[in-house]
């Protein structure tokens, strides 16, 4: 297990009474507010209207960005800064899933740069200050509530690019999973799909001695298993909403990468995806994984692979690694068909002719080849898109 040091200053207030302390945590870092939301669903739960009527009721002055759109906009994030600048605001509160959430700490990091804020997001500009952000999160799936990370779009270059800084990591977030009852079965499944991944990424490595992290990865693994099917059939049942929420925060925290190397192979080809065809994000990620493992199933990658079928699926095993780990990846699309999901990239609008050009960019975007559970270049890419095909 390698060094490492784990801090995650983020307060979570869970559960469904949280948001009475909604005034009192934004009056602990500012006194003037943006608040960031998405396509409406926050005004159809009557979340819109709680907010503001405890924002009016403490005197706490507000502005407003609406319209975040899911896979959100650098255009979204400029307006934002804009409306920032203009009214003095000190405070960002973004209320909504991950898009909403992302592109609130681009304008929180973009309101101490001159320049594009699209440089933040390629590097270019380095973030040495950002304003506070509050979440109050309604849909389970991106973990950017608890994250220093944020996903961004540009249309013009055709760019989904991440980028990541301590700086914008959330001060408080309100998760109250009964907000979540609302989000439709494709974003449910999209979510807990995007949960798993998340898990995934950082579970598929070999040899670093993570026991501990990789039983904590297994639990995580197994609630969405169990109450991904249970949150679809029932969308208002409380305790499969909660506990998909929880495992949200935590799969992408950095809890699963302690004392790791790990390399994320499946969201840099996912993220090609969906900046070329905007399709979502966790669908992408249910066609690509399946057919990720089955090309990195080699003889140093087997166990690991049975050993989730055992310990996720709770598979038996036969002693033969390779039939095992062809089992575990049956199971796990299996899984993924039982949400309802597509299992092709046809199925989505995506043929082949951009395949070649999304591959190259997968790995230039990377800067290097994708050194994860296994090495992977431009042309493993394209295998990988051509087998999900
Ligand atoms: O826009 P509104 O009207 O709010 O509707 C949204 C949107 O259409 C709707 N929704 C949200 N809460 C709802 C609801 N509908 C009904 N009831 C509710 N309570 O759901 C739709 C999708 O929302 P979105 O925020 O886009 O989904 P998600 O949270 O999955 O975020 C996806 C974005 O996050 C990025 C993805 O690439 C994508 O751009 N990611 C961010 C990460 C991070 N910050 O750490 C990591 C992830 O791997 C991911 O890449
Ligand atoms: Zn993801």
């Amino acid at each position: 297990m390698k060094d490492f040091i784990f801090e995650v200053d983020t307060k979570i207030l869970f559960g469904e009474d949280q948001l009475k302390n909604l005034p009192s945590e934004i009056k602990k870092h500012g006194s003037r507010v943006l608040l960031c939301y998405g396509g409406g669903s926050i005004k159809k739960i009557g979340l819109y209207e709680d907010v503001i009527k405890l924002l009016e009721q403490n005197n706490i002055f507000y502005k407003e960005l609406s319209g975040i759109e899911p896979n959100p906009r650098l255009e979204s994030a400029v307006d934002g800064i804009k409306i920032v600048r203009e009214n003095n605001i000190d405070f960002i509160l973004a209320v909504g899933g991950g898009s909403v959430i992302d592109c609130a700490k681009l304008i929180a990091a973009g309101f101490y740069v001159d320049e594009d804020p699209w440089n933040i997001v390629t590097g270019k500009s380095r973030v040495e200050k950002a304003l506070p952000i509050g979440t109050i999160l309604t849909l389970a799936a991106t973990g950017s509530e608890m994250d220093e990370n944020s996903v961004i779009t540009n249309l013009k270059t055709k760019q989904k690019l991440g980028w990541g800084s301590s700086k914008v990591l959330p001060k408080f977030s309100i998760m109250n999973p009964v907000y979540t009852y609302t989000v439709n079965a494709h974003h449910t499944a999209s979510g807990v799909i995007d949960i798993m991944s998340h898990t995934m990424e950082n579970y598929f490595s070999l040899n670093d001695g993570c026991y501990l992290v990789d039983r904590f990865s297994e639990g995580l693994l197994k609630t969405c298993v169990k109450y991904g099917p249970i949150a679809l059939e029932n969308p208002k049942d409380y305790d499969a909403r909660a506990n998909i929420m929880w495992a949200n925060s935590w799969a992408i925290n950095g809890l699963l990468s302690t004392g790791k190397s790990t390399d994320w192979s499946v969201h840099p080809m996912e993220h090609e995806l969906s900046a070329f065809y905007d399709i979502t994000h966790g669908i992408g990620l249910a066609i690509l994984t399946p057919n990720w493992l089955k090309y990195v199933l080699n003889e140093h990658t087997a166990r690991k692979i049975s050993l989730f079928g055992k310990n996720v699926f709770e598979l038996e095993l036969s002693g033969d690694n390779f039939a095992d780990a062809n089992r575990a990846i049956d199971e796990l699309r299996n899984f993924f068909n039982s949400l309802g999901v597509p299992s092709t990239l046809k199925e989505v609008g995506i043929g082949e002719e951009h395949l070649e050009e999304m591959a190259e960019l997968t790995i230039k975007h990377k800067g290097r080849p994708i050194q994860g559970f296994a090495k992977l270049e431009a042309k493993d890419v394209l295998e990988i898109y051509k087998l999900s095909l």
